[in-house]
């Protein structure tokens, strides 16, 4: 028997995995990442932090292992960008984090050129700060003597996994994965290339651009001296197509959504590249085996975040697990709307300059109607995403421009902290009309780099093999009558458009 270490490098913490061939935890280790405001929509993170966390982490959980360890898989926050010096491996500036809006401005500039079109047709992207090409660009033009190393050969930048990867193997590998790298705006997912066009537009030399892999393979060995052990790293995977692979999303159409700080649903599309007429991205979902497969995909900034704000920002709670009492203690939301704009809307609204908004107050308001529109709202922004997804996914079943797939005949797979609460997932089923599936291991983004590396290193042999050990907790079924449904999401709909400074 063998055991996969998985560093799962996320927003708000890092943890390290051990998982069996099973699927099942061995043991985990784990450390909040410090967050860094320098000024008003910008949020940083310290490289150094997440490397000294990463391999504390990973010493600490391999001296617990019970079985040999036989390979490493990493999946990580996306987009957030880091740029070093490849003389000495220092950054040159803190990492930029995929929540920060500091390129709004020249994103502003690029949809005013009327450039938008033809990003979205190389990139599957629409222009927004969230991805990695501003970032870099932002480091290039504002870091004192960037420009010049740059141009001179001597930056590198990378993601958090193609950062980890290059400390973990001592420097010697620059490479990152084929779903992180669609994530940067660079990248042209029909071609399969970074595009010189974008990285002409965006102004970065190519020469600073990591080597671009499958998601299952050899991407390098980590050295004692980093980790304190020498393992075959086998596996790469953004945190939210880990969770697609962890939920075992292989056959067109099939559906998960993770709720982490934010939401992220994504739909396979198979090996066709759908673009979205409703404000959704298409991404690249993963390339496992020699199989590529697409992604739709709907991004919502605040998810568990709303809950973190009610827990840390406004008091109302103690922890999270007290939501779902509240939330049952009263029969209806009494018409108390929660807008969770606080960074903005994205997908399908795509408003940086939104704020967040309560609407609905009266006299008799508590602590029970702000909770439960919190976590209300995380049920009707999936909504938002996936009446859009039905009519992308109408458009590519027809092969037309038109037609609504019928969603409800599916199934959306959940996964993420706030699925473990039963109000929430029984609303999501009632406002989607749709059955949600919560299923045993809900660490599925780690899951998912596990099997990546499983099936890089040969402890896998096929999807298929790891397609049978997904196993369901519980399945929620829809029950609310649909004149309720309606008139709840009318009242969201209502309450978004008061937010909108350019409303859809
Ligand atoms: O695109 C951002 C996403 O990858 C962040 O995920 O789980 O770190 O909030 P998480």
């Amino acid at each position: 028997m063998a055991a996969i270490l998985t560093i799962d490098q996320g927003t708000t913490s890092t943890r390290a995995i051990l998982f069996d061939r099973q699927g099942t935890i061995q043991a985990v280790a784990q450390r909040e990442l410090p967050q860094i405001f320098p000024n008003d929509g910008w949020v940083e993170h310290d490289p150094q932090d997440i490397w000294s966390h990463t391999a504390d982490l990973c010493r600490e959980v391999t001296a617990k292992a019970k079985e040999t360890v036989a390979a490493i898989g990493i999946t990580n926050q996306r987009e957030t960008a880091v740029v070093w010096d490849r003389r000495t491996g220092k950054p040159i500036h803190n990492a930029i984090v995929w929540q920060d809006r500091r390129g709004a401005p020249l994103c502003r500039q690029l949809i005013d050129r009327g450039l938008e079109p033809k990003i979205q047709a190389k990139t599957g992207l629409l222009i927004d700060s969230y991805f990695s090409a501003t970032k870099i660009a932002w480091i290039l033009e504002n870091v004192p003597g960037a420009r010049e190393a740059a141009d001179a050969g001597d930056l590198m930048f990378g993601t958090i996994d193609c950062f980890l990867l290059y400390r973990l193997t001592g420097g010697k590998v620059h490479a990152t994965d084929i779903t992180n790298a669609s994530r940067t705006m660079l990248y042209n997912i029909h071609d399969l290339r970074w595009d010189e066009e974008l990285l002409d537009l965006f102004r970065i030399p190519a020469s600073m651009l990591p080597e671009v892999r499958d998601n299952a393979g050899l991407f390098g060995q980590s050295e004692i001296s980093a980790i304190g052990i020498s393992l075959p790293i086998s596996g790469m995977a953004g945190d939210q197509q880990a969770a697609v692979i962890g939920q075992a999303c292989f056959k067109p159409g099939m559906i998960k959504s993770t709720y982490g700080t934010g939401c992220f649903a994504l739909l396979n599309t198979g090996s066709k590249a759908v673009t979205s007429r409703n404000r959704l991205l298409t991404t690249i979902g993963y390339r496992l085996k020699g199989e590529l497969a697409y992604a739709i995909e709907g991004s919502i900034f605040v998810a568990g975040a709303a809950v973190q704000w009610l827990r840390d920002g406004l008091k109302l709670i103690h922890q999270a697990g007290e939501t779902e009492a509240l939330a049952r203690s009263i029969a209806g939301n009494n018409g108390v709307y929660l807008v969770p704009a606080f960074t903005g809307l994205g997908a399908p609204y795509w408003d940086p300059s939104a704020r967040g908004a309560l609407f609905g107050l009266t006299r008799d308001t508590g602590i029970a109607e702000v909770v439960r529109s919190a976590l209300e709202a995380v049920c009707y922004q999936t909504r938002d995403l996936m009446e859009a997804m039905a009519n992308d996914a109408g458009a590519s079943d027809t092969g037309s421009g038109g037609g609504n797939a019928d969603l409800s005949t599916r199934k959306l797979r959940v996964d993420g902290g706030m699925v473990k609460n039963d109000w929430v997932m029984q609303f999501l089923a009632d406002i989607l009309n749709m059955p949600v599936e919560r299923p045993v291991v809900a660490e599925t983004t780690a899951l998912g780099a596990a099997i990546c590396a499983g099936l890089g290193s040969g402890l896998f042999a096929s999807l298929d093999e790891v397609a049978g050990t997904w196993q369901r907790d519980r399945l929620f079924q829809p029950r609310m009558p649909e004149v309720d449904r309606e008139h709840l999401y009318k009242g969201w709909r209502a309450a978004v458009k008061r937010v909108q400074n350019s409303p859809t």
